[in-house]
C-alpha cells in the first residue's frame, strides 16, 4: 500500500471547499487533507456538537481555518443557509463535496415506504439540494467551480439488500454526468468518486452489524486483498476537486482494488482452485479438443 499524500503543498490555496458529512469519517479525512493543501473548509451535518469537535481537532492538526454549520441536506433552506455562512466566513465557495449518506442493510420486503424514502432523501434528495443551491450561486455570480459527488461502486451495478442506497446512489450519478453536460459552460465541473471498502463506523455498523464484520470479511472480495486507506481515498478526491484536474469532467472514478470487477467477471470464482489443481484442469481442457 502507498499512502503518502499525492499534491504539492499549497494546491487547494485560496479555495474554499465545503463538505457535507465532515464531521466523521471518509468526508473527515477528505476534509482534513483539503486543509493540508492550503484550503479553507466548511464541513456541515445534522449533528453540530460532532461538527465543531471534528473542527477544533482539525484546526488544531492543520492550523487552518475550519468553520462547522449545523444543517440537515434534506431542508433546501437550511442548505441555502449554510452556504450564506459560508459565504460570509470565506467571501466565496469554491467546491462542493456531497459527501453526506444514510444506508442500512436490509431485505427490500422488509422495509416501509419511510425507510425506503429516508435514504432516498439524504442520498439523492440531499445532493440534488446542495448542488441546486450552489449551482444557482455559481450561475448568478459567474463564478467557475467544482462539484465531487461521492457515490458507490453499486450505483453502476445495483445492489441486494441495499436498494434504497442503490437507488440513490444511481440517481446521484445520472445528476453528475448530466450536470457535467449541462453546466460545463458555465465552467462548473462535476465529477463522482465509487469508493470501495473503506472501513469507516458509520458504515460498518450499518453494513456489518456484530459479527458480520469477521463473516463478511470485505478484504476477501478484494483482487489486491485489502481495504481502502483513507489517504489513497483523500489524494482521489484533492486531485478532482483541484484545479490539476482541469479538463476531467462527467467522469466517475472507481477506487476499490478491482472490488466490483472481480465480482461481474463470470469465471473470476476459478479464483478457488488452488494451484496444483491446474495442471490437471489444463490436461482436461486440451483433451476436449477432438470432442
Ligand atoms: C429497516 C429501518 C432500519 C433498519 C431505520 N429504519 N433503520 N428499517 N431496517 N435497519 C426505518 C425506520 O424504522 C423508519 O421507518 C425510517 O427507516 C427512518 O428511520 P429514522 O431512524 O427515523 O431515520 P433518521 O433518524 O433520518 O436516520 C437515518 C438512518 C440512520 C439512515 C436510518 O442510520 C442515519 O442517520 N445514518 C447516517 C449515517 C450513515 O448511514 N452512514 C453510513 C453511510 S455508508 P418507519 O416506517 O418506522 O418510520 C454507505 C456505504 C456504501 O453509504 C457502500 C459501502 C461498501
Ligand atoms: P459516515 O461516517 O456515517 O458518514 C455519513 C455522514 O453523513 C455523517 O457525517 C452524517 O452526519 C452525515 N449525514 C447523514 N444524514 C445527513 C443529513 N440528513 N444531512 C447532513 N448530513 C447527514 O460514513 P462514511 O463511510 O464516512 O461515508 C461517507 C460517504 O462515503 C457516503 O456517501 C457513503 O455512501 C460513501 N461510501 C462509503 C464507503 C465505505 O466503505 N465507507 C464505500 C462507498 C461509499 P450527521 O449524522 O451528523 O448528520
Amino acid at each position: 500500500m502507498y499512502n503518502q499524500p499525492m499534491l504539492k503543498d499549497d494546491s487547494l490555496k485560496g479555495k474554499t471547499i465545503v463538505v457535507t458529512g465532515g464531521g466523521t469519517g471518509l468526508g473527515r479525512a477528505m476534509g482534513t487533507y483539503f486543509l493540508k493543501l492550503g484550503a479553507n473548509l466548511v464541513i456541515t451535518s445534522r449533528k453540530l456538537e460532532v461538527l465543531q469537535k471534528t473542527a477544533d481537532e482539525m484546526a488544531a492538526e492543520t492550523g487552518a481555518k475550519v468553520l462547522a454549520v449545523q444543517c440537515d441536506v434534506r431542508d433546501y433552506e437550511q442548505v441555502e443557509n449554510m452556504l450564506q455562512k459560508s459565504i460570509e466566513k470565506f467571501g466565496k465557495v469554491d467546491g462542493l463535496l456531497n459527501n453526506a449518506a444514510g444506508n442500512f442493510i436490509s431485505p427490500t420486503e422488509r422495509l416501509s415506504a419511510n425507510a425506503f424514502s429516508s435514504i432516498i432523501d439524504i442520498v439523492l434528495k440531499g445532493t440534488v439540494n446542495c448542488t441546486l443551491a450552489f449551482g444557482k450561486h455559481w450561475i448568478s455570480q459567474k463564478q467557475a467551480a467544482n462539484v465531487l459527488n461521492i457515490v458507490t461502486t453499486y450505483a453502476f451495478t445495483g445492489s441486494a439488500y441495499v436498494v434504497p442506497s442503490a437507488c440513490a446512489k444511481g440517481g446521484v450519478l445520472a445528476l453528475t454526468r448530466s450536470l457535467a453536460v449541462e453546466w460545463g459552460k458555465y465552467g462548473i465541473r462535476t465529477n463522482a468518486i465509487a469508493p470501495g471498502p473503506f472501513p469507516t463506523k458509520g458504515a460498518w455498523d450499518r453494513l456489518l452489524p456484530g459479527d458480520l464484520a469477521e463473516k463478511f470479511d470485505f478484504k476477501n472480495r478484494v483482487p489486491l486483498k485489502r481495504v481502502g486507506d483513507n489517504q489513497e481515498l483523500a489524494n482521489l478526491a484533492a486531485f478532482l476537486i483541484s484545479d490539476f484536474s482541469s479538463y476531467i469532467n462527467g467522469e466517475v472514478i472507481t477506487i476499490d482494488g478491482g472490488e466490483w470487477l472481480q465480482g461481474a467477471g463470470q469465471m473470476n470464482g476459478l479464483e478457488a482452485i488452488p494451484t496444483e489443481m491446474w495442471d490437471m484442469l489444463e490436461q482436461m481442457t486440451r483433451s476436449a479438443k477432438g470432442s
